[in-house]
């Protein structure tokens, strides 16, 4: 496999990009590689700028549900860009869009599309902070939520893997409202509520969360949150940015029968292009203008091109028995590589809800950032080097979700295992 294209632009691209990307973990530093710069894909799979193929297993993290380049989305999007790319002003697709969200997702009344997964939680935090009249909220460690300030506290993969606790830049004075809190530890958070007691906006919280790795809420966790949440008067956010649409069309909440007060979207639902949303109980969201007085706006919110690639999708993922065949799929490719670790004598668990699902490099049980942590990277880095060399296109993380799409077929995970088995071979050798 030759990547002396990559290479070239890797070198030029770092002249005039930070660290050569526009988002860190793209950078493939932390498993020793220089990263292939793709130049198209198809279904489940990517082509790079030298020609080499790859199966994909990252589905640009998430949003690529139906696999790349779907024909009927490239249609959509096309038709769309024909009539005119950006209007500013209010159009029919934006809501047909929405009513279809407020369709399927149990806790949306209401919801306003925005551009990226960071200001939908961003702009929900606001919501919530105005509507209680409250500062302080919880968030969870290991928790991704997007780049905002307020957030920026212990978040996930992208700082585990660049190993940065935080980030210089975020005033203590911002993080100081942020009660960063073990995932899965009601009592920890029930000690929070006795001592902030009315001071708590809102409780931020992947319902599985994807940015440690896959962990999901252990048993009660979500309606333990619940009932906090009521006792105190307390606003629930569950960022489905990368569950919703994934587990069920009505997301995890859908999935665990757990209603949020407010609902944050993104990925899946732009089928690639940026659009993102959050909503919910329509008493709460009429306190963002111009209804209410917590201000919130996007030039390019409801962009028609990301509407119609949105309303494609969705239409696509309505389809009989979409989420029986990923269950399948995903449960095929899991049970599979936890059989090949097993085989090798490799220390590991895996965690898996629907179709996106990790397997860590250590004996687990992982149910928390803290027990995440404990992964082995260096031989993650090895075997992660092993993959690629062999066509295999993962999350250069061990703290990432592998996601199953649509395009997988039979063939596509059957020669997904057999590179997991040379990779393993290769490493355990
Ligand atoms: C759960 C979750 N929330 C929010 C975000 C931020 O989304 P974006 O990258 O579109 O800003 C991400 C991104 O990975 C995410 O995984």
């Amino acid at each position: 496999m030759t990547n002396i294209r990559s290479q070239e632009l890797w070198t030029r691209a770092q002249k005039v990009i930070p660290g050569g990307v526009n988002s860190p973990v793209r950078a493939m530093a932390s498993v020793g590689l220089t990263p292939p710069f793709i130049k198209s894909a198809q279904g489940c799979r990517v082509m790079d700028v030298d020609g080499n193929k790859y199966i994909d297993c990252v589905g640009s993290w998430g949003p690529l549900i139906l696999g790349h380049a779907h024909p009927e989305v490239v249609e959509a999007v096309t038709k769309a860009a024909e009539k005119g790319t950006s209007f500013g002003a209010s159009t029919q697709a934006e809501v047909e869009f929405a009513e279809k969200l407020c369709a399927s997702v149990p806790s949306l009344e209401q919801v306003r599309l925005v551009s990226s997964g960071t200001e939908a939680t961003m702009s929900a935090i606001r919501l919530a902070r105005g509507a209680t009249g409250r500062n302080k909220i919880i968030k969870f460690e290991g928790c991704y939520h997007g780049h905002s300030d307020g957030l920026l506290v212990a978040a996930g993969s992208g700082l585990i893997t660049l190993g940065i606790p935080s980030s210089p830049g975020v005033p203590e004075e911002m993080t100081s409202l942020t009660l960063n809190l073990p995932y899965n530890d009601l009592d920890a958070i029930t000690q929070a509520f006795e001592q902030h007691s009315r001071e708590i906006a809102a409780v931020i919280v992947e319902p599985v969360a994807g940015n440690m790795g896959v962990v999901p809420p252990a048993p009660g966790f979500l309606e333990g949150l619940r009932a906090l949440c009521d006792k105190y008067g307390t606003i629930l956010i569950f960022d489905e940015v990368i569950t919703g649409f994934r587990l069920a069309l009505g997301g995890a909440q859908e999935h665990f029968g757990i209603t949020p007060d407010l609902t944050c979207l993104g990925k899946i639902i732009g089928g690639g292009l940026p659009v993102a949303a959050y909503g919910g109980k329509k008493d709460i969201m009429s306190q963002i203008a111009p209804c209410g007085p917590v201000y919130q706006a996007g030039t390019l919110s409801g962009n028609p091109l990301a509407t119609a690639a949105g309303l494609a999708v969705l239409e696509l993922l309505q389809g009989y028995g979409v989420y029986d065949q990923l269950e399948e799929k995903a449960a095929r490719l899991f049970s599979g590589m936890l059989e090949l670790f097993e085989e090798k004598g490799l220390d590991h668990t895996g965690n898996r809800v629907g179709s996106m699902f990790t397997v860590f490099f250590q004996k687990g049980p992982v149910t928390d950032y803290a027990s995440a942590a404990k992964s082995d990277t260096e031989l993650f880095a090895r075997y992660y080097r092993a993959l690629l060399a062999k066509g295999v296109y993962m999350a250069p993380s061990p703290f990432e979700a592998t996601f199953v799409s649509l395009a997988h077929q039979e063939d596509d995970i059957d020669q997904i295992l057999g590179v997991c088995n040379q990779a393993l071979e290769e490493i355990t050798s």
